[in-house]
């Protein structure tokens, strides 16, 4: 029976991840998967998931089962912090889920029970597993325009030309924030017109939240979920506390689903049976330390204050690369870095030049030239906008 499988085709960020491992240059620089690095390329375990972790071990006295669809205060705690203190309570149903990946599969299970019909609608470019997961369900999708190559830049008007196209019951998949892969956003102004949009169409918004705090900060890289939340009656938030918790391994994500009052309870139960259909229990440790970090005011203020460093950090990135790209260039074409927001930028380097700086530079960014600021340190910076320039970007 075996014998019949294909190969599938490896994940390119995963696949560069193994590249970079086995290269045996001292010098090389990892700008390709999204994970956080310190100035020493480290990536640490926050100081408030430490202290949670150690009070959980003196604590815990049972690792029996939980709830299938999640525990109520981490689900209270992460819609406070997606949505805002008042958020409606009446109308969210919640599943606690295997990381944001797992969240985005669930919605897109959702959906497709909801309205096997549906087509759900997808930035070109978006993260490329987005795509690889609809594709392996067989779901339907067609990409809008987001990105305007030349000026590295949301082309806005394209987008509504495009979403123009949306039909009731379809569902539009945004980026909450730090889009990945281009790092350009919209405005709050622009959210709003995606709303009147949505709304006269009766599509469905599906907003990917994976980096909330690491662009303008906890609150501002929430303002977009929270207006399409206060304007559209069906919502679906995919939300990671991978990368704002640091908790990557630990695979911890919610999916919440705002809708109407009436459905609220078969919803919930749907969520809950997608739960137990797929995994059962989703895992324990990281929603339990996230919890407790967003409920405990020491530890959240800590957690805060860390998540400020570790933005304010990749903000300085940003703007060292620009400065030093503008200097290189005698030009100010490099800008749109410092304009960016989040772990990533596209830089619209072709594929064979972003493989002239992997062979030569032993600078690592995924083939469509995104790459993460974060991966960078103030050494590191000059000697990449030295091969972006010497490749001919
Ligand atoms: C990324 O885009 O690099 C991250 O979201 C990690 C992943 O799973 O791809």
């Amino acid at each position: 029976m075996f014998n019949s499988l294909k190969p599938q085709p490896a994940d390119k960020i995963l696949a560069l991840m193994g590249q970079f491992r086995a290269d045996p240059r001292p010098e090389k620089v990892d700008l390709g998967v999204g994970v956080y690095k310190d100035a020493e390329g480290r990536t640490p375990v926050m100081r408030a998931i430490k202290a949670a972790e150690k009070q959980l071990w003196e604590r815990e006295t049972t690792k029996t089962y939980t709830a299938l669809a999640g525990e109520a205060e981490f689900h209270a705690a992460m819609a406070e912090m997606v949505l805002g203190a008042d958020y409606p309570k009446a109308r969210l149903s919640a599943l606690q889920t295997v990381g944001g990946t797992g969240a985005c599969r669930m919605a897109f299970e959702l959906a497709r029970m909801a309205n096997p019909g549906t087509t759900i609608w997808a930035s070109d470019p978006t993260w490329p597993n987005h795509l690889s997961i609809l594709n392996f369900m067989g779901q339907a999708w067609k990409p809008y325009r987001y990105f305007d190559a030349a000026a590295r830049a949301v082309d806005f008007d394209a987008m509504m030309a495009d979403l123009a196209g949306a039909k009731a019951g379809d569902v539009v998949l945004l980026h909450g924030c730090c889009h990945n892969p281009t790092g350009a956003n919209l405005t709050l102004e622009q959210w709003g017109v995606v709303a009147d949009l949505l709304e006269e169409k009766g599509a469905i918004p599906m907003i990917d939240l994976a980096y909330q705090g690491f662009g303008d900060g906890l609150e501002a890289d929430a303002a977009g979920t929270r207006l399409i939340a206060s304007r559209l009656p069906e919502v679906m938030i995919a939300a990671s506390c991978s990368k704002n918790f640091g908790i990557y391994r630990e695979r911890t994500g919610s999916l919440m689903v705002l809708g109407d009052e009436a459905a609220k309870e078969v919803t919930q139960g749907t969520l809950a049976y997608l739960n137990r259909q797929t995994y059962s229990f989703a895992p324990d440790h990281g929603a339990r330390l996230v919890t407790m970090v967003l409920t405990d005011p020491a530890l959240r203020a800590d957690w805060e204050a860390e998540l400020e460093e570790v933005r304010n950090g990749m903000l300085g990135l940003r703007e060292q690369l620009a400065a030093e790209l503008r200097q290189l260039s005698n030009s100010d074409r490099f800008d749109f870095v410092a304009r960016h927001r989040g772990m990533f930028s596209r830089i619209g380097a072709s594929p064979e030049q972003v493989e002239t700086m992997r062979a030569t530079n032993a600078i690592y960014m995924v083939g469509d030239s995104r790459l993460n600021i974060a991966g960078l340190n103030a050494r590191t910076v000059p000697l990449l906008a030295r091969a972006i320039i010497d490749a001919g970007v």
